[in-house]
C-alpha cells in the first residue's frame, strides 16, 4: 500500500518531508517522547537520521543530546543508534539495548527506573519535566488526523497531547489491518477528578481505535517501511518447561482448593524467555478459554489464541519473533477479534490488575530467604534492563508469581540468596517463587518460615548447604529473631562472587 493511501489528510500531507529534514526539526536539550513497547512500534526512520547528525555535530566539537522518553525497550534502530554517538543524555522508563546499558553502567547515561504505569501520569503532574517533541509511529493517518496506531501503543496518548511538537513516522509495513485492534481510552482525569475507569473484563474495549492528534502541532510527517525488530525466544529448555510444570500443578491444586476458577483468572506473563517457555508450558497443559491482562504479547500468548487455550488477550504491544509476526499478518482478521492494544497506563494499571485479579507472572535475577525479589540489578549495582511493569503486576495481582532457574552463569551464582543485592519487589508483594527445584508458597507464612520453605523446594542442591547453615547461625545469633539476618555473612555471598568468581566460596 502506497504512503498516499496510508496518509489521508490533506493538511498532513503537505507536511511530507525526509527523515533527515525531520531530525533537524529537534531542538538540543529537547526531552522527546517516542512510541516503542518491547521492540514493536517504535519510529525507525527519524532517529537514525538524528544520530546522523548528532555524530556531525559531536564531530564540529558540538554538545547535542536528548532526553529519551519512550514505552518501553526499542530496538538498534533508536536506542542502540542514539546512544552509539553518545546522544542520550537521559532515559527512562525501561530499556534493553546493550549500548544503552552499558552507558548506564559506566556511568554515562543517566537512567531512571520507572513503574511503567506511572510514566504518563508523572508526565501529566509535571513530575518530569517539561516533553518537547513527540516522535509517533502509526500504521496511518485519518482524513480528520486522527491516527490508526502501531504494533504498539506504550505512551503514544500522553506524547501526542503533551508534546509542543508532532513527527510521525508512518510505516507501510505495518499491516493496514491493525486498524481496529487498539482500545485508547480518554476518560483519565487527574486527580481529584478522576472517576473508576469502567473495564470490568479483560476484553472490554472503553474507548476509541485511533489516538486524537492536533494536526497544528505536527511538524513533519516521515515515511518508513521497516519491520520491527525480531524478537526471538530460546526454545524451552529442561529448566523452564520443569518451572512452568511447577506452575501448572499449583494452579491445578488452587482450582482444586476453589481458590482459582476453573478456567483461571486473567494471566499476566512478563518478559524474556523463561515467561514465554512457561506460556508453551501452559498452551500443552490442561487449562482452556482463559484469559490475558498483560503487557506484551510474546509468541507463547499467539500460539495459546490458536489453540483455544487463550480466548482473549488484551497488551499494550506485540513482541513477536518473525515467524510469529508473520503469522500474525497471515491471520490478523483471527487475532483482531482476540486483541485488544491499549495505552500502557491501562494495560498495567493497579486499579485493573486489582478489580480483575490477575495470576502475575514474572522472571527475576535473585530471591532472597525471606522472598524479596530482585528484578533489575546484577550483583546489585549493574542495570540489567529495568523494573518495567513487574512492580504495577506484582504488587496489585492476586496472586503474585516470581520465577527464576536456581543457579545463573552456569552454577557458579545461586539464584536464592540470604539477602537480595537489590531490592525490587518487597516479600509483601511476592505470593509464590519458583525454580526448576519446586515451588514456594508463601502465602501466610511468617519470614523464618518462608526462609526454610523457599531453600528446600527452589535452591539449588549445591546451594542448599550453605544456605541452611546461614539460616541456624542467623537464627543463633542475628540481634532480631523476627527476620533472623548476619548482614556481613549476607552480603558476603555476592562480594565473594565479584572477589572469585563463585559464590560456592560464601
Ligand atoms: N545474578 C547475575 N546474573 C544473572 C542472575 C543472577 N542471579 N540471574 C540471571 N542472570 C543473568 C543471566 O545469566 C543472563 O545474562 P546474559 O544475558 O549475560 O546471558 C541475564 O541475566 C538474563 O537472564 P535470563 O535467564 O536469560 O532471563 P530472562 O530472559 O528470562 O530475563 C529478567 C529475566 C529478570 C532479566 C527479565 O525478566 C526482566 O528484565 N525483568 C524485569 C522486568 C519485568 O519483569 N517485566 C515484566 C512485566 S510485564
Amino acid at each position: 500500500m502506497p504512503l498516499s493511501d496510508r496518509v489521508l489528510h490533506p493538511g498532513l500531507r503537505r507536511k511530507i518531508m525526509s527523515a533527515e529534514a525531520a531530525a533537524a526539526l529537534i531542538p538540543a536539550g529537547a526531552n522527546v517522547g517516542t512510541s516503542g513497547f518491547t521492540g514493536a512500534g517504535y519510529p525507525k526512520a527519524v532517529p537514525q537520521a538524528l544520530a546522523q547528525r548528532i555524530k556531525l555535530l559531536h564531530a564540529d566539537g558540538e554538545d547535542f543530546q536528548i532526553g529519551l522518553w519512550t514505552g518501553a525497550s526499542t530496538a538498534p534502530e533508536l536506542d542502540g543508534a542514539l546512544a552509539k554517538v553518545h546522544g542520550i543524555e537521559m532515559r527512562l522508563p525501561y530499556q534493553s539495548d546493550p549500548a544503552v546499558r552499558k552507558q548506564i553502567n559506566n556511568g554515562q547515561m543517566q537512567y531512571t527506573d520507572i513503574h511503567l504505569s506511572h510514566v504518563a501520569q508523572f508526565v501529566w503532574f509535571g513530575f518530569l519535566g517539561h516533553l518537547d517533541v513527540a516522535v509517533i509511529e502509526v500504521a496511518g493517518i485519518l482524513p480528520d488526523g486522527r491516527l490508526i496506531p502501531s504494533s504498539s501503543v506504550g505512551n503514544n496518548k500522553t506524547w501526542l497531547d503533551q508534546a509542543d511538537a508532532i513527527i510521525l513516522e508512518v510505516n507501510t509495513s505495518q499491516n493496514p489491518a491493525l486498524e481496529g485492534m487498539h482500545d485508547i481510552y480518554y476518560g483519565t482525569e487527574l486527580p481529584p477528578y478522576r472517576i473508576p475507569i469502567p473495564l470490568l473484563q479483560p476484553g472490554d474495549r472503553i474507548g476509541e481505535p485511533y489516538l486524537r492528534c492536533d494536526p497544528d502541532k505536527v511538524i513533519a510527517v516521515v515515511h518508513t517501511d521497516l519491520p520491527d525488530r525480531s524478537n526471538q525466544f530460546a526454545p524451552p529448555d529442561e529448566n523452564s518447561q520443569a518451572i512452568a510444570g511447577h506452575i501448572i500443578e499449583f494452579l491445578q491444586h488452587e482450582v482444586k482448593h476453589g481458590r482459582l476458577p476453573k478456567d483461571l483468572l486473567p494471566l499476566q506473563s512478563g518478559v524474556g524467555n523463561i515467561a514465554n517457555a512457561v506460556l508453551a508450558g501452559l498452551n500443552d497443559g490442561p487449562f482452556r478459554n482463559l484469559t490475558a491482562f498483560t503487557e506484551v504479547l510474546q509468541d507463547g500468548m499467539l500460539d495459546m489464541l490458536r489453540s483455544g487455550t487463550l480466548a482473549m488477550a488484551s497488551a499494550t504491544a506485540l513482541s513477536l519473533s518473525d515467524e510469529a509476526t508473520a503469522d500474525f499478518n497471515a491471520n490478523i482478521g483471527f487475532y483482531r477479534d482476540r486483541i485488544v492494544l491499549r495505552s500502557q497506563e491501562m494495560s498495567n494499571h493497579p486499579e485493573l490488575i486489582r478489580r480483575l485479579g490477575l495470576i502475575a507472572m514474572n522472571a527475576m535475577i535473585e530471591a532472597d530467604i525471606y522472598g524479596n525479589v530482585n528484578s533489575t540489578h546484577v550483583m546489585g549495582s549493574s542495570m540489567m534492563n529495568g523494573i518495567g511493569g513487574s512492580g504495577d503486576f506484582a504488587r496489585n495481582a492476586y496472586l503474585s508469581i516470581f520465577m527464576t532457574p536456581s543457579v545463573a552463569k552456569g552454577g557458579s551464582i545461586s539464584c536464592i540468596v540470604p539477602m537480595v543485592s537489590h531490592v525490587d519487589h518487597t516479600e509483601h508483594d511476592v505470593q509464590v517463587i519458583v525454580t526448576e527445584q519446586g515451588l514456594a508458597d508463601l502465602r501466610g507464612l511468617s519470614p523464618t518460615q518462608r526462609a526454610r520453605l523457599i531453600v528446600e523446594r527452589c535452591a539449588h542442591p549445591d546451594y542448599r548447604p550453605a544456605l541452611l547453615d546461614y539460616m541456624e547461625r542467623a537464627q543463633r545469633e542475628s540481634l532480631g529473631q523476627h527476620t533472623p539476618h548476619l548482614l556481613d555473612d549476607a552480603l558476603g555471598w555476592h562480594s565473594g562472587y565479584l572477589k572469585t568468581g563463585s559464590m560456592m566460596a560464601a
